[in-house]
């Protein structure tokens, strides 16, 4: 089966939009969301109802959550907490109902998703490094679990040695004697120092892993943010990739 797999949009329509051309030319089976669907940019009501009608299933994250009031929003950085009760005041009842039906993890076709990690997915710890990573594949079955949250793309293996590895987003043929932790990076907030917005195609038939990024009009996404009053560091950091 061929996935597209995206993480943490967190209310950027632009990004959204450049994401369905770029994928319109991709042969895939399912469209799957790891969650943070809003959540520091201007766009949380068409994001979500994009989301609810063309992905076969998404998954809640910690900013979800927080616009829910499902969690403590507490330890978010001022910036998003401020945005966090900005989409809160903005969003559709409707959307709060679909945000607040989604699971925080789930198995299906064999494979484990999730938006934080593996090891108590509620407290949306990171995994960011092969010490996490260690850890985190104790605490799903199946040979792959694809995450978001940290908006860093990356590949952590554990193989068959139970040797844990790293790589970089250009590894492309997995190992099928191996297990895998993906994080799919994201598509609202890149955070790796590109601002180019990044997704997976993932073909669990012939194990073959692809990272994509696209460009996309972020300047508009910069105008919004400033014009509703949501914070200018929210603006800047788009800029950034950071
Ligand atoms: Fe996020």
């Amino acid at each position: 089966m061929k996935f597209i797999i995206f993480s943490d949009v967190h209310s950027n329509l632009e990004s959204l939009q450049s994401f369905c051309s770029v994928t319109e030319s991709i042969l895939h089976d399912k469209k799957v969301c790891l969650g943070d669907i809003v959540g520091y940019n201007a766009d949380p009501n068409p994001v979500v109802e994009w989301i609810r009608d063309k992905t076969d299933f998404a998954l809640a994250g910690n900013h979800d959550y927080s616009v829910l009031n499902k969690t403590d929003a507490s330890y978010l950085n001022p910036a998003a907490y401020q945005a966090s009760l900005w989409t809160r005041r903005n969003l559709t009842n409707s959307n709060k109902d679909f945000l607040n039906a989604l699971p925080i993890e789930k198995e299906e076709d064999g494979i484990y998703w999730v938006h934080s990690s593996p090891f108590e997915p509620k407290k949306w710890h990171y995994v960011l490094t092969k010490k996490n990573a260690e850890k985190n594949f104790n605490y799903f079955d199946q040979a792959i679990c694809f995450v978001g949250h940290s908006h860093l793309p990356g590949i952590f293996e554990k193989n068959k040695n139970n040797k844990v590895y790293s790589h970089d987003t250009t590894k492309e043929e997995l190992d099928p004697e191996s297990r895998y932790i993906i994080n799919v990076g994201s598509l609202g907030q890149p955070r790796d120092g590109n601002p180019d917005p990044v997704f997976v195609f993932y073909d669990s038939v012939s194990h073959i892993v692809k990272f994509f990024r696209f460009s996309y009009d972020l300047f508009i996404t910069q105008q919004k943010i400033i014009a509703c009053g949501l914070p200018y560091t929210l603006a800047d950091r788009l800029r950034n990739g950071l």
